[in-house]
Formats: structure tokens, sequence, C-alpha cells
């Protein structure tokens, strides 16, 4: 089965702030997004990338492409973050496609092959961390409200997600049909009521969402 890799990069980086993408903000010297292309490279069971960018920035993403040693390929993202991914599926050639966010650089060869095993496997797999902080909800005044929220059988969703390409395209053009928002691909999958399996997360394996958080990113990755 022949595996794409398909990386979003097509965000705007709002609560990152600042003028550019937060996608090709630097982290020790590199674009975020060049961090996860190489992690992919490494797995060594991927054999293309498709890079997700948004209008105007391909020459930059083009630029990083080149320096990783698998065939890959530009195209433009769209207005939410599923119609991004629709467009990075409907351009990658392999039966598997593992999606991706750039916002999350700490991603290892491990665990891009641990999502690819299960995926094989399963037609459907994401990576997933336990919860640990205790979880409640606040009132609009920043007080806590008394309910419980259990924390049993609550997981955190990363990315890689790795689908069949066939199911999630047929998964995305029922949610479309449904007008569903999608806050990542395995929703749409379980949304058409079929299985997805959950593999291990990495702790390392971080989102940057503010500019703080890449000061954590940099000290893990130098460490
Ligand atoms: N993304 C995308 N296309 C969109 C929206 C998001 O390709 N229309 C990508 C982002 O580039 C990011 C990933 O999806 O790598 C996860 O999204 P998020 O962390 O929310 O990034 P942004 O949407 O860029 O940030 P914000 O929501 O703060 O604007
Ligand atoms: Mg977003």
């Amino acid at each position: 089965m022949r595996v794409s890799g398909v990386i979003l990069a097509a965000g705007r980086g709002e609560r990152f702030g600042g003028q550019e993408n937060k996608a090709l903000a630097l982290l020790c010297g590199r674009p975020l997004l060049y961090h996860s292309l190489v992690a992919f490279a490494r797995a060594g069971v991927v054999d293309e990338l498709v890079v997700v960018a948004r209008p105007g920035e391909e020459p930059l993403v083009e630029g990083a492409l080149a320096e990783v040693p698998l065939p890959g390929r530009v195209v433009r993202g769209g207005e939410r973050r599923q119609d991004s991914a629709r467009a990075g599926v409907l351009a990658a050639s392999g039966e598997l496609v593992l999606i991706h966010d750039a916002a999350r650089p700490l991603v290892s060869p491990e665990l891009i092959r641990r999502v690819v095993a299960a995926a094989r496997k399963h037609g459907a797999a994401v990576p997933i961390l336990p919860v640990v902080d205790t979880i409640r909800r606040v009132d609009g005044r920043g007080f806590l409200r008394a309910g419980q929220v259990p924390r049993e059988g609550l997981v955190r969703i990363q990315t890689p997600q790795g689908f069949r390409r066939e199911l999630i395209l047929s998964a995305y053009a029922e949610a479309e049909k449904r007008s569903f928002l999608l806050s990542d691909d395995a929703a749409a999958v379980l949304a058409m009521g079929r299985p997805v399996a959950a593999v291990p997360g990495d702790p390392r394996n971080l989102k940057i969402t503010y500019p703080e958080d890449l000061a954590l990113a940099e000290g893990l990755l130098g460490g």
C-alpha cells in the first residue's frame, strides 16, 4: 500500500499572531513545517508528500520540500481546515493517507510508523493521549461550575491521522453534504459510523498554537 503524507500548512495562525503564518515561523532556524517533512522522510514508510499551503506562500513551502528526500508537491488550501485537508487528500496518490498538522513539528518517525501500521490494519487510526488533569467547566465570568466532568475514557487526539484514502474521501463528502464543521479528520469517519483505531500518542508531539509554545518546542528539540 503506497502511503502519502499530507501536511496542512494553510491556516492563518491567528492565535499565534505576527505577520506570517505560524507554519512558516522559525523553530531552531527552520520553518515549523520543515521539521514535520523531515520526520515523514525519516519514518521510512512514506512514499510521497503533499503540502497544503496558503496562496502566495507556495514558494517558501517548495523551498522546504526541496530539502527532503521524498517526492513532493504543493497544493492550495481552503478557508477551513477540512477544506485544506480534502484538497491535500485529493492531490495524494497513495492508498493510505496520513494527514498531519504542520503545527506539530515534533512528530516522531516512530509515531508515524505506529499510525501507518494501525491504519493499514483498521482503515483509520489516530494517536491519543490520556487526560491527566482535572477537567471542569467555567462560567462566562471566570468562576468554576460545580458539575463534575468525568475524566474516565476521555482522551486527547493528535495528528498524524491515517486513513485509507477512499474511506476519508467518502467521509469528507458525507460531512460536506451534512454541513458538518470538523475539528479533525477522524470526526468525519466517526460521523459515518465507521471505526477509528487509537494508538498511543506522544506527549512531545505538542501543537504550536500560541507564541510561547515555540519556546517549549525549542527546549524539547534541543534537549
Ligand atoms: N490549517 C489549514 N487550513 C486551514 C486551517 C488550518 O491547512 N484553513 C492547518 C494549519 O496550518 C495548522 C493545522 O491546520 O497546521 C491546525 O490548525 P490550527 O492549529 O488551528 O492552525 P491555524 O488555523 O493556522 O491557527 P488559528 O486557528 O490560531 O488561526
Ligand atoms: Mg485554526
